[in-house]
């Protein structure tokens, strides 16, 4: 794993952006998989930004999301589909059939999973996963104990999951208890992965990452498995790292 230090959340939106930017325009059919959240928010605004300014285009670009909540229409505000439109989508010239995200009201969620792991594989597989991470190591919506063979599957969410999601609704019991998500083998199956990794709350997650085992009761550590993930991480979140590695050295 690659780690690409930054200053701030600002500069690993910007770095990120610029990375996803040179891929697209090396590959402009490049199969992206997107992740939600607030992470990825400010790497999504420059994204449009540079659309805007210097026409870098998504035509031939198709994409895939982690996860969707169980539950919420796609016309719900707090849907990860609205977030992709509201957040990305609408504002660049991607076509919105090239868009797939899992669909939480599926009147059968095995078969639904089954289809968005198929229609991945048609597609030849993800080129670059765009992943957060939680604060509890999750990936996706890969919650600690999740099998590293999961494929894409229904997940019952962590309550620290649901406390930190609960600052996009009103109340804490409107958040989703269950998601549908890409499963840990289906993530690792990219060619390539991004990892964003912004503030203290993501600190003990980044330093488990990098100094913990791999093994199942941390979900992120798979990606140590990986042969291509690079991190880009600001310096609240390695800073716990940092202070480890100086402790070491005195
Ligand atoms: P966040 O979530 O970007 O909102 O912190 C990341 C995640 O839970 O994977």
């Amino acid at each position: 794993m690659k780690i690409i230090e930054v200053k701030d959340y600002q500069q690993m939106s910007k770095k990120a952006a610029e990375y996803i930017i040179d891929k697209v325009t090396m590959l402009p059919s490049i199969k992206l998989g997107l992740a939600t959240g607030g992470t990825p928010i400010g790497t999504y605004k420059n994204l449009i930004t540079d659309h805007q300014k210097n026409g870098t285009s998504y035509q031939k670009v198709t994409t895939f999301n982690l996860d969707e909540y169980v539950g919420l229409s796609s016309e719900d505000k707090n849907s990860y589909s609205y977030y992709m439109k509201d957040q990305l989508f609408n504002h660049i010239d991607i076509k919105q059939a090239n868009t797939h995200i899992p669909n939480g009201e599926a009147a059968d969620f095995q078969i639904e999973c089954n289809k968005y792991e198929q229609l991945m594989t048609e597609h030849g597989g993800i080129d670059l996963q765009i992943l957060g991470i939680g604060s509890n190591g999750h990936i996706g919506f890969n919650e600690p104990g999740t099998s590293f063979a999961s494929k894409t599957h229904t997940v019952n969410l962590a309550p620290s999951t649901i406390n930190a999601n609960a600052r996009y609704f009103n109340r804490l019991e409107e958040v989703p208890t269950k998601a549908i998500t890409m499963g840990i083998s289906t993530i690792m199956q990219s060619k390539e992965i991004l990892l964003l990794i912004s503030g203290e709350s993501k600190r003990d997650a980044l330093f488990n990452l990098m100094n913990g085992p791999v093994n199942e009761s941390s979900p992120a550590s798979v990606l140590k498995n990986h042969p291509n993930v690079t991190i880009i991480a600001d310096e609240a979140a390695v800073s716990l790292i940092r202070m480890e590695s100086s402790m070491e050295n005195d």
